[in-house]
């Protein structure tokens, strides 16, 4: 089939999928030549950076309803022309954004020039960057078909979708399929996971936002600590204390290198209150840390805990005044009304395991949006529910890694491993990373899946070897949070 017959197929009239429940308004389809993108490092969260210049890929949009429910859902897939490799890759949304947004783009473009064929939805809300726009029908009263596409029903669509128009197109089905997504694209994975197991045949989920219900809640959680105990303190304060862990807890891995591999084994051994009364410097001023901060820097690495202790959720959003009654009373309502619509908490993954399917999962240990505590508490759950959970599903932990994407350990190798592991039964012991330390030399170490993490040993004699770091188990730590003093 050469390139000539490829590029002469890509017209509407190639592509007529059929999606049980749902109805095909138009397909939209157009050679795309010259196209030129550099997507930075990161942005592909499990892939690496690309330089792309005067690609050619058909660009197929399928638009269809779920009649009866008013909907318009845009599929969009691009097919290489010269170099496809025989596989599907999906790409997941952000945000409120079920796909289709700068991210998504970022992914369908590299995937498109590593040879796959991709795919992303807007899941019937047309790009819109918040809920605002779509999720009340009026003041009251919750547009529910809007939300049950984007929380679980256009994933699905979205695979049948992208298998067809592959198979239309190049003559033949995907060999394999695969899912890539982080954020609300890692909670999308685990929806994929957990209610069509069979849709991917291996699907990265970073930093997932598993307790989408009550995702909302996290981040006002320090700020509702500051307005409960009436005290603002200053972000200065709050530096030094993490300047703090970091000094106290970054050897621990056998390396001082800015990076604390062991989160869990620092916050035992750091406790911020030690640093009240400790001056630091602000800039202009020098303050002294108060117990107000301590408990803010706890809050915020703990996310919202209940009176007893128990950890009820690991989100974020802003809210107004709500005293700790009425925030608990919020989290239990939202989780009844929507948990069963949108989280994604449900650890059979059974039916995923026994069709083949392969999970990776990893979450940034400095995410500040949606802690990782939740990912690990997720994996911990799947390992009690299902049998061998090593054998279809690993959680790797990310010093140093922001929100998805940001800091020194972007798992760039972590498709790729996926990718081995589902065709060649390569499981991922663990994965290279390499970025610049604080004196711009590079640093090569490897990330390791949980509960192991990566030691540096040493009598190796050169930290920016990748050999000289290996994963050793560690006692899994499923300590009980302290209840702040409020
Ligand atoms: C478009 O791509 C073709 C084939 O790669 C190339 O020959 C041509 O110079 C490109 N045109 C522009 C305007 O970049
Ligand atoms: C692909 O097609 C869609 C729908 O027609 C369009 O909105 C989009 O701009 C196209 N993308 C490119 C890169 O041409
Ligand atoms: C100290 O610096 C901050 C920010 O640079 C400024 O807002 C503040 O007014 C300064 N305070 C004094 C006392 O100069
Ligand atoms: C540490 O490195 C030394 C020197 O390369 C090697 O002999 C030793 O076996 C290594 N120890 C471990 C635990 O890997």
């Amino acid at each position: 089939m050469g390139s000539t017959s490829l590029a002469d197929g890509c017209v509407p009239t190639t592509f007529s999928p059929t999606i049980f429940g749902a109805e095909v308004l138009s397909v939209s389809a157009s050679l795309v030549t010259n196209y030129s993108l550099d997507i930075p490092d990161g942005f592909r969260f499990t892939a690496p950076a690309r330089k792309i210049r005067d690609a050619q890929f058909c660009n197929v949009t399928v638009t269809y309803t779920h009649p009866g429910y008013g909907d318009k859902i845009n599929v969009e897939s691009w097919l290489p022309i010269d170099n496809w490799n025989g596989r599907l890759q999906a790409e997941g949304g952000g945000g409120w954004a079920a796909g289709r947004f700068e991210l998504s783009y970022a992914g369908l473009a590299g995937a498109m020039f590593d040879g796959y064929a991709s795919t992303t939805t807007d899941g019937g809300l047309w790009g819109s960057p918040d809920a605002d726009s779509w999720a009340l029908k009026s003041p009251g009263n919750v547009d529910w078909y809007t939300l049950e596409n984007f929380a679980s029903r256009c994933l699905n669509d979205q695979a049948i979708i992208g298998k067809s128009v592959v198979e239309s197109f190049y003559g033949r089905p995907p060999s394999y399929s695969y899912w890539n997504g982080c954020s609300q694209g890692g909670r999308q994975g685990l929806m994929l996971a957990q209610r069509f197991p069979k849709a991917y045949d291996g699907i990265v989920a970073g930093a997932p936002a598993i307790y989408w219900s009550n995702n909302m809640l996290n981040s006002y959680w320090p700020e509702h600590i500051m307005r409960t105990i009436n005290e603002y303190p200053n972000v200065c304060e709050l530096d030094a204390i993490t300047a703090a862990v970091i000094s106290k807890c970054d050897g621990l891995d056998g390396l001082t290198d800015g990076i604390v591999e062991n989160v869990d084994e620092c916050t035992k051994k750091f406790n911020p209150y030690d640093l009240v009364g400790t001056t630091v410097d602000c800039g202009n001023t020098t303050v002294k840390i108060t117990k107000a901060a301590a408990q803010v820097a706890k809050a915020a690495w703990e996310g919202i805990v209940s009176p007893t202790g128990e950890h009820l959720v690991y989100p974020n959003f802003n809210l107004a005044d709500i005293t700790h009654e009425e925030l608990l009373s919020l989290l239990h309502a939202s989780k009844q009304e929507y948990g069963s619509i949108i989280d994604t908490a449900d650890p059979d993954l059974s039916e995923f395991k026994k069709a083949g399917g392969k999970l990776l999962s990893f979450h940034g240990l400095t995410d500040n949006i949606i802690p990782p505590k939740g990912t690990e508490q997720y994996y911990r759950e799947v390992s009690k529910k299902v049998d061998n959970v090593e054998d279809f599903y690993r959680y790797f932990e990310i010093p140093g890694l922001a929100h998805c994407l940001g800091g020194p350990g972007q798992p760039e190798s972590l498709f790729a491993q996926l990718q081995a592991w589902v065709e060649d039964g390569v499981a991922p012991d663990s994965s290279p990373v390499s970025f610049s330390n604080s004196k711009g030399e590079t640093q090569n170490r490897i990330l390791c899946p949980y509960p192991r993490k990566a030691k540096y040993n040493s009598s190796c004699g050169n930290a920016a070897k990748e050999e000289c770091w290996s994963c050793v188990a560690q006692k899994s730590t499923e300590s009980k949070i302290q209840h702040p003093e409020l």
